[in-house]
Parts: structure tokens; sequence; C-alpha cells
């Protein structure tokens, strides 16, 4: 990456030179053209084609071992368990009493105990080569995500990785090629896409009720103040010290994708991003730990960055972990017949004439200028609830729970697919480009904001589908 990035700047700065070159007028005259940041696209292989809309053999039953038990996995391991048809085969961490714990709850609730793998960060590779298993699901520090993923699909396994699953442009790459190889699913376990307002406006978008959407905004903003000493050795802390640029950008990106139809029909062509100073995670450290990590700290407070899509849509992400603000997500959309917005008060605003004239809903208090009323948004929430929630999904997701349900409809539906030999909702492109913000953020803020290509990630065929399309059994 660093090699690509310098031939880039070379180039940047062989522009400036030449503007230098011209007379003190001219100068003054024209600004100098800022270059594009361009990353290497690796050329694929002779052979290899697309994962589009892959569909493999249908698994009756899903065999799955887990990767991953701190504060994250067990909870995908319960919802597991509430899922028919799905066997849970492995259970893998570092930590052996991790491992037990969630094995007894397992014979607890009636259940084979799993197969148990702890001891050391390389045991996972036992779990991974096991000829039982369909699918591994990973939930460990984001440093492992993509190398545990690459190998479960080298070994012949489907692979579901929690946020974000891969780091850099070689990491992503890496997954992208291995996917395109072995024809294996290679999943980003993204919940907040199945969250239930962002679902139902996803819908809403699809039935075109807010007219062609221009414009998006996402982000994670959660203070994790409270929350850093209980990672497994700092290891999100420690990420945060090291690295800048959005370092957690999927849970932002996702919903809006989705809503725009990126790599079906639109893609994202390029970023520009920017940081402010670092200022409240090195004061907690320092009144925490003593430790002056200052001078060090590359993440800044709060990221903010901007996307253009091929099709002239603009969507803003940002990114804050470290100061006292509400946890915000902030999901909206705008189109040019209406509007979604997600924080702090979920709502819709639209004009009567984005309905269609056989919908359900009560056209007389619409207001294009204003938030549809309480009893309207019900309406609206129940009318156009996504069809892939059906009424036993909606009361098993509220029981079982997971951020609310959304955790519980992802895995879901991703066993549902499975099962029925159908495309995944989320491809190993989303997962590309979702991810890809945290590298070339990067490179946009430590080159002065200046515009970095969002590679088209599958090669040509991000305009084969038109539209984003849930798979369900005909
Ligand atoms: N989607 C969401 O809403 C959501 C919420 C929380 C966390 N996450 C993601 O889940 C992942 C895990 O986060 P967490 O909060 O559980 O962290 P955590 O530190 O609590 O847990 C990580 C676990 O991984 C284990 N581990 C570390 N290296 C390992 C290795 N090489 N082999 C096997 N086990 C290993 C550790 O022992 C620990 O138990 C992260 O990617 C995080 O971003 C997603």
């Amino acid at each position: 990456m660093k090699r690509i990035l310098s031939i880039s700047l070379l180039l940047a700065v062989t522009v400036l030179f030449v503007g230098c070159g011209a007379t003190a007028q001219k100068q003054q005259q024209q600004p100098q053209t800022v270059q594009m940041i361009r990353t290497v696209t690796p050329e694929r292989a002779a052979g290899q084609t697309d994962v589009l809309e892959l569909a493999t053999e249908a698994l009756p039953v899903v065999r799955v071992g887990f990767i991953g038990l701190g504060m994250r996995g067990p909870g995908a391991v319960y919802r597991m368990m509430n899922i028919p048809g799905v066997e849970i085969v492995a259970l893998c961490d570092v930590e052996q009493d991790r491992v037990k714990k969630v094995n007894d709850r397992l014979e607890k609730e009636g259940r084979p105990r799993a197969k148990e793998f702890y001891g050391d960060t390389a045991v996972w590779r036992q779990l991974s080569a096991l000829p039982e298993l369909d699918l591994i699901y990973i939930a460990t520090p984001w440093n492992t995500h993509a190398m545990m993923g690459v190998q479960g699909m080298k070994d012949g396994k489907h692979v579901a990785i929690e946020v974000p699953a891969a780091m850099n442009m070689d990491e992503i790459w890496d997954l992208i090629n291995t996917s395109e190889q072995t024809r294996k699913h290679c999943m980003q376990l993204e919940n907040c896409v199945y969250d239930f307002f962002e679902l139902t406006s996803l819908n809403m978008a699809q039935q075109g009720l807010f007219g062609e959407v221009l414009y998006g905004e996402g982000a994670y903003i959660h203070n994790l103040e409270p929350f850093w000493k209980d990672y497994w050795h700092d290891w999100r802390l420690e990420y945060n010290i090291n690295n800048f640029g959005d370092l957690y950008p999927t849970h932002g990106l996702g919903p809006v994708a989705q809503a725009m139809n990126i790599h079906r029909g639109d893609k994202m062509n390029y970023l520009t991003s920017t940081q402010t100073k670092t200022v409240a995670i090195p004061e907690f450290i320092k009144r925490t730990q003593g430790r002056d990590v200052s001078k060090d700290f590359r993440n800044g407070d709060h990221t903010v960055t901007i996307i253009k899509t091929e099709k002239g849509k603009v969507i803003n992400i940002q990114h804050n972990v470290a100061d006292p603000r509400p946890y915000d997500r902030m999901f909206q959309l705008t189109g040019t017949k209406g509007f979604a917005n997600k924080y702090p008060v979920e709502g819709w605003a639209l004009t009567a004439d984005s309905f269609d004239a056989n919908a359900k809903v009560d056209h007389e208090k619409l207001d294009g200028h204003s938030f549809v009323n309480k009893e309207m948004f019900d309406k609206l929430m129940k009318e156009y609830r996504h069809p892939i929630v059906n009424d036993q999904l909606l009361e098993t997701a509220k029981k079982v729970g997971g951020h609310g349900g959304m955790d519980f409809i992802m895995d879901y539906r991703m066993i549902y697919c499975l099962q029925n030999g159908l495309p995944l909702d989320m491809d190993v492109y989303d997962l590309a480009e979702w991810c890809a913000l945290i590298p070339l953020t990067g490179i946009s803020i430590e080159n002065g904001s200046a515009p970095v290509e969002i590679p088209d990630f599958t090669r040509g065929g991000w305009d084969k589908l038109g539209k984003l399309e849930f798979a369900t059994k005909k």
C-alpha cells in the first residue's frame, strides 16, 4: 500500500512542480489541479469470475463453528440456537473459560456439547480445518478477520465475519479473490442494515416513495469510554492509537449503500476525508492509565468523509468514538420526493404524490415540509415493513433480541439463504466497498483531504444487476 501511495504522491508532486514552473501571473489565474489518488486494482486471474448473485448448494442443516467468544461472539451462538436447522459444531477462543462458558450454556439448553478449541492465537486453524463444518462465524479482533476468512474459504467453508471484516486494501482483495476462486460465500456481519427503521426505509426507497435518493448520511458515533477496558488485551484502544481514518464505517455506510443500489446499478467513485485533532481519548488514557499517548495518537476525535457516486449521488459518513455525544448512526436519506431520518427521532417526510394511488395510507395528512405524524408513521411502518420480515420472524427477533432484534434477522437471513441455496443479502463486494473506507479515508487525510478513488471491486460488474434484491424461495 505504501508503494502505491508514494507513486501517486509522486504524480501529485509532479503536477505541482509543473504548476510552479509557470509564470507568477499564470499561477494567480489558474488554480492548481488536485490529482486523484488511485490504489492498484489487481487483475482477475484467467478463468476466475465474479460472485455476484452467488448461489451455492442448498444446506438443509447448516453446521457452524464460532471463532471469538468475547463480548460479541456468545450472543451469536445463542441467536443461532434459535434458528431451526443450525448445528453448533465447534467453539474457539484463545481463552479456555470463554469456550467452556458457552459450551455449558449449550448443554444447559439441551444441545450436544460442541468441539472445543482454545489455548493460543493459532488454534482456530484446527477449527477451520474440520471437515464437518459448513460455516465459520468470526467475532475476533479486527486484525485477525481477513486472515481467518481467507483460510476458512480455502478450507472449503462459507465465512461470516464481524465488522469491519477487512482493514486494508490487501486484505479486501484477498477476500474477494478467495471468494471468487473457491466459490464460497464471504459475508460481512453488518447488522445495522436489518434494523427495523432502516429496513422499512429501504423498502420505501425501493418502492419509490422518496423519489430518487440523491443524498445519504450514516455514522458510527458512540462514546466508547465506558467500554475500552473490556476489550481483550486492549486491542481496540491500541488500534485507535496507531491508526487514523474512519476505522468503523460499515454501520453507517451499509444502509445508505443499499438504498442507493451500490454495485447494483451505481458505484462509489471517490471520497475525500478529514478529521479533527485528537483530544478526548489521549486525555482519557492519561486520566485512567497515567500513560501519555498524546503525541502518538493517530485517530482524530471526529472524522468526516464525503463520497461521490457514478450516478451523481453524495454520501456523508462520520466517525466519533471519543466525545460524549449520544449514540448516533445518523442514517438519513434525501430523495426528490421524500426524506428519512433516524436520529435522534425516527421520521419520514413525504410529498403527497410520492404515494401510489392504491396505497392504503391516509393521503390527507401529508406535508412535504414536516415529518409525518405519529399515526401516519405507525401506518407506514406497518404498511412498508420489508417483505423479508414476516410476523413470525418479527416476533422471534424481538424475543431473541440482539440490538433489539436486528442481529437475529441478520443471522436468520444468512441461514435461510444458505439452507435454500440462495444468494446472500450481502456479498463480498459489499464487504469490500464498506471496509474500503478505512484505508482510503486514511490516504485522503494523509494527503490534505485529496480525493481518493474507490475501486470498482466487481471489476466491471457494478452495472450487471439493476437493483438490490433480497432473495426468497419461489
Ligand atoms: N456488529 C456489531 O454490532 C458489533 C458489536 C460489537 C462488536 N462487534 C465486532 O465483533 C468483533 C469482536 O468484538 P468484541 O467486542 O467481542 O471484542 P472482545 O475483545 O470482547 O472479544 C474478542 C475475542 O476474540 C478472542 N480472540 C482474540 N484473538 C483470537 C484468535 N486468534 N483466535 C481465537 N480467538 C481470539 C479473544 O480472546 C476475545 O474473547 C469485532 O470485530 C467488533 O468490531 C460488532
